[in-house]
Order: structure tokens, then C-alpha cells, then sequence
């Protein structure tokens, strides 16, 4: 009403029909100009909802769904994205809520054979590994989490040279029995040792020339897998190869979108994923200890595996 009067007011006072000493502004014109207000103010508030709705719509929606998927990924606390922040900035080392090494041996300990049912997305990346690594130039290997044995069995069926010898840890008893099962036939060759939970490896310096391991970093937190490619540089002698496979984040429309969730579950539930997350391996690796030979990604099913071997170089760096 106030705004009727205030436009009523201005209308009057600009009008024609206002002259003065004779105003013939009757009742009946004060009626239509009502009615028309009435009816232009509740246009004007149609087109402004019309438009608003519009703006909502095509430009803030998109703005809102970008700011959600922004604030999804800074909580992710343990996918590549806090990974490469991390190297960076070692404070954020403490959010790690991945499974601590006890509850990864008890969570390996009752899946145990079923690991093998993995490689729908484990095959294809552990050819490509297989085919960079040259391991029949090989003389000893050593293979952190070596699971039910599965690599160990092919490795000295096919790629290693006869003299060469094979060792392996394992967190899980449970592997341990299965890999040494299996590696039963190359007792000579072969060792498999129940691992202790810290990242330390019982052998001297520069004993290796092949040191391997396979989805087992993905599952590490980012300060043990700095402290284990350190400890990987003191056991590999100069010239001998790293050879790294892990979960990683996917390239195309399909296998980014299933990484993303995959790392949504772990943080979540990092148990439903085995503990296992999308990792950037090529970002902890540290230049002076190791020169990147090969690199790739492959993708099975949608699930992305990344694919790393690199050469021992310089000195082997104490861990700080
Ligand atoms: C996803 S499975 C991979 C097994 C095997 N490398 C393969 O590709 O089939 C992870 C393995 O790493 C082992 N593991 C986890 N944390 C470990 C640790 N801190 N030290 C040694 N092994 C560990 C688990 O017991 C399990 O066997």
C-alpha cells in the first residue's frame, strides 16, 4: 500500500490532469490507477522470481556443485590429492585415519585367499610391470607384502634366471602360510618372512637388485610409504630397480569417476576397500635416491593401477 501511495504520489504530481487550483483527480482514476499498479507490481515480481530462478539455475548451481565437489575433495584426507599436499606440507601427515598395520594384518589375515580373486584389475597392470622391469637380468629380489605368493609363483616359473634368489614379507600370517605354500617346490630360492609393523626391513645394505611390491603402498599412510622407498633405497644396490604397482587415479570419464568414489569409500570406510586408496606414486619418489624408468597407468574395469620402475641412484638417504 505504501509503495501504491508513494507511486501514486509521483504519478499525480507528473500528471497532465494535475493542474492547479482545480485538481480533477477523481475517485474513480484514484480506482484504475490501483488496479493498474496492482497488476504491473505483480508482473514485475513474476519476471523477477522468472529470472532469479533462471540465475539459480544456470549460473549459481553450477557454482554451488563446484564449491561441493571442492570441499569433498580438501576433506579427503588420504587420497592423492592430500598425498601430494603432503609431500609438501609433512604437518598434514597426522589426519591419517587409513587402517594402522595391526588392523591391515587382521583385515588380510581373514581375506587371505580371496586376494587372488583381484586380478580382473591387478593382471593387466602387473604385465605391464613384469615386461619394464627385466627381471631375468635379475640377481636377488625382494618383494615387500608379497600376499598369497601369486607374483613370487610366476616370477620364478617364468622371469628369473636360475641362480637368482627370491625373499619376501608379509604382515599377515595368514599370507605368509599361503605364499610359503605355494613357493613350496623353490625351498631353495625362495624365502617368505612374517614382517613386524614397522617399516624395516632385516637385510644390509645393498643387498637387492629388484626390490618389488604390488597394491601394498596404496594402503600405507604417506609417512610410511616416504619411510619404506627409503628403506627400499638402503637394501637395492646402485643400478638396481624399484618396481612399484599401486591403485591410482583414473584418466578417462569412467575411471576417474570410479577412483573418485573408490577414495570417497576410504574415507568412509576405509575397511570396505581393503584399505587400499588411489595414490600418486610418482610424487614420493625422491629424485636423489631413484631415476623414474618407466611410468604408466592402466586401466581395467574402470579401476586404475599406476605403474612404476625406477633405478637406484646417488647414495641411499637416511631417513630424517
Ligand atoms: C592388497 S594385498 C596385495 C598382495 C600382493 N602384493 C598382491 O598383489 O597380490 C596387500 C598385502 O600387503 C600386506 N601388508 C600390509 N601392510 C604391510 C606391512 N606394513 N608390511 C608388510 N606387508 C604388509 C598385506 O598383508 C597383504 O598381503
Amino acid at each position: 500500500m505504501l509503495d501504491w501511495l508513494i507511486t501514486r504520489s509521483i504519478l499525480i504530481l507528473t500528471s497532465q490532469r494535475f493542474k492547479q487550483g482545480g485538481a480533477r483527480y477523481r475517485l474513480r482514476d484514484a480506482g484504475l490507477d490501483l488496479l493498474r499498479f496492482q497488476i504491473w507490481f505483480h508482473a514485475m515480481n513474476r519476471c523477477l522470481d522468472f529470472s532469479k530462478g533462471l540465475a539459480y539455475a544456470y549460473a549459481w548451481r553450477p557454482i554451488e556443485f563446484r564449491l561441493w565437489c571442492a570441499r569433498l575433495t580438501a576433506c579427503d584426507s588420504r587420497t592423492g590429492t592430500r598425498a601430494r599436499r603432503d609431500v609438501e606440507n609433512p604437518t598434514t601427515q597426522d589426519r591419517w585415519r587409513g587402517l594402522t598395520p595391526s588392523e591391515a594384518r587382521d583385515f588380510y589375515d581373514r581375506f587371505g585367499e580371496k586376494q587372488d580373486r583381484q586380478g580382473w584389475y591387478e593382471d593387466a597392470a602387473v604385465r605391464d610391470l613384469l615386461v619394464h622391469s627385466e627381471f631375468h637380468r635379475a640377481t636377488s629380489v625382494f618383494e615387500f607384502g608379497c600376499g598369497t605368493g601369486r607374483l613370487a609363483e610366476e616370477l620364478l616359473t617364468t622371469h628369473l634366471p636360475e641362480e637368482c634368489c627370491y625373499r619376501a614379507g608379509d604382515i599377515s600370517v595368514t599370507m605368509v602360510q599361503l605364499a610359503r605354500e605355494r613357493l613350496s617346490r623353490w625351498s631353495g630360492r625362495a624365502e617368505i618372512e612374517l614382517a613386524s609393523p614397522t617399516i624395516r626391513i632385516d637385510a644390509r645394505d645393498a643387498r637387492y637388485d629388484r626390490f618389488v611390491s604390488l597394491y601394498v603402498l596404496d594402503l600405507l599412510s604417506d609417512s610410511d610409504i616416504r619411510a619404506l622407498l627409503v628403506e627400499a633405497r638402503r637394501v637395492v644396490s646402485s643400478g638396481g630397480r624399484l618396481c612399484l604397482v599401486s591403485l591410482t587415479w583414473g584418466q578417462t570419464m569412467l575411471s576417474k569417476a570410479v577412483s573418485w568414489g573408490w577414495a570417497r569409500i576410504f574415507d568412509w570406510r576405509p575397511r570396505l576397500v581393503g584399505g587400499c586408496r588411489p595414490l600418486a606414486l610418482l610424487s614420493y619418489l625422491d629424485p636423489r635416491a631413484w631415476k623414474a624408468d618407466y611410468h604408466n597407468t592402466v586401466s581395467s574395469f574402470g579401476m586404475s593401477s599406476e605403474v612404476l620402475v625406477a633405478t637406484a641412484v646417488g647414495r641411499p638417504t637416511r631417513e630424517t
